[in-house]
């Protein structure tokens, strides 16, 4: 039995209790599936990734879950959804499990949606969700639906930075030079601890040869709500967007702390098909029902 008295109290340990999570693109580089299917619903093995980054959230010690999505997407808030009706139906059948997981989202955390009405750009998606996070929440994550982080963890880790250093934490990940400019790069200097980084500034997808360093942005961040103000402040920045990049970077240029957990574990691109394939491949290859299988045909159709 657990000893509750040893726990210290959930409110306590509550780094933050929103976790912001942009989903308002177009997923142009999954048409013609996204016609009608938003991407963040495309299952990872039978699991929609946003799902998983839900999860991630929740298990971090968020509260509620604001997903920012666009006309059209509806069916992101309904994932989320009171699902009875279908639950009583898996009931009639006998399907427990399946109800188990059919719930799940709904249970996970409480989920509201905010809307951008146009595709602006992360740093103007992630200013949307502003009037959602009550006036007491001094930070606030945003976890982009496309980038996997695994293993979970690097959210409460962040926290525990932000809590030694102040100001903003974001998640890098070390990637080979000639991939950098996809990516938001940070110019950073060491700490004591090898794993979490000083930033002196950030750019967003830099070319090779002009990036400050090789850590790119990963997709998990842990805001101070000063950021809002900076993202009233920036112009529009690569590719004509109002980049959260460049509201983080205001940020610094001013002298509000920000620092870097470098994560040293895997990662997975759900947002074009090739990384979604490994990401889904990866997943299936653990699944206890398909993992053996997939297994065995992988092997024989590259030995073949
Ligand atoms: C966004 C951010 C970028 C970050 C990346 C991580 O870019 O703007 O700073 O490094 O996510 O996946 P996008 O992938 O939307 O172009």
């Amino acid at each position: 039995m657990r000893e509750a008295s040893t726990e210290p109290s959930a409110q306590a340990a509550r780094p933050f209790r929103s976790a912001v999570v942009p989903a308002a693109g177009l997923g142009t580089r999954f048409l013609p599936t996204t016609k009608t299917v938003p991407k963040e619903l495309l299952p990872v093995v039978d699991t929609p990734g946003i799902e998983l980054v839900a999860a991630e959230a929740a298990e971090a010690g968020a509260e509620q879950l604001l997903i920012v999505t666009s006309p059209g997407k509806d069916a992101i808030a309904a994932h989320f959804a009171d699902s009875s009706e279908l639950e009583k139906e898996l009931q009639a059948r006998g399907k427990e499990k399946l109800i188990a997981k059919v719930r799940r989202a709904h249970e996970l955390i409480t989920v509201r949606t905010v809307t951008q009405d146009e595709p602006k750009g992360l740093g103007h998606a992630v200013g949307c969700a502003r009037d959602a996070i009550g006036d007491d929440e001094e930070a606030f994550a945003v976890l982009l639906p496309d980038d996997l982080v695994l293993p979970t963890g690097v959210l409460a880790k962040m926290a525990k930075v932000r809590e030694q250093h102040g100001g903003s934490v974001l998640c890098a990940f070390d990637v080979p030079r000639e991939q950098i400019s996809a990516y938001g790069v940070f110019e950073v200097t060491d700490t004591a601890d090898d794993d979490v980084k000083r930033v002196h500034g950030m750019v967003e997808k830099p070319a090779p040869d002009e990036a400050p360093s090789t850590y790119a942005a990963a997709g998990r961040y842990l805001l101070d709500r000063t950021i809002f103000d900076a993202l009233d402040r920036i112009t529009p920045g690569a590719g004509g967007e109002l980049q959260l990049t460049d509201a983080v970077a205001l940020l610094i240029s001013e002298g509000h702390p920000v620092h870097v957990v470098v994560h040293r574990g895997g990662r997975h691109d759900l947002g074009n098909p090739g990384g979604y394939a490994r990401a889904f491949v990866d997943f299936a290859l653990e699944d206890p029902d398909y993992g053996p299988d997939l297994r065995a045909w992988l092997a024989a159709r590259l030995n073949g």
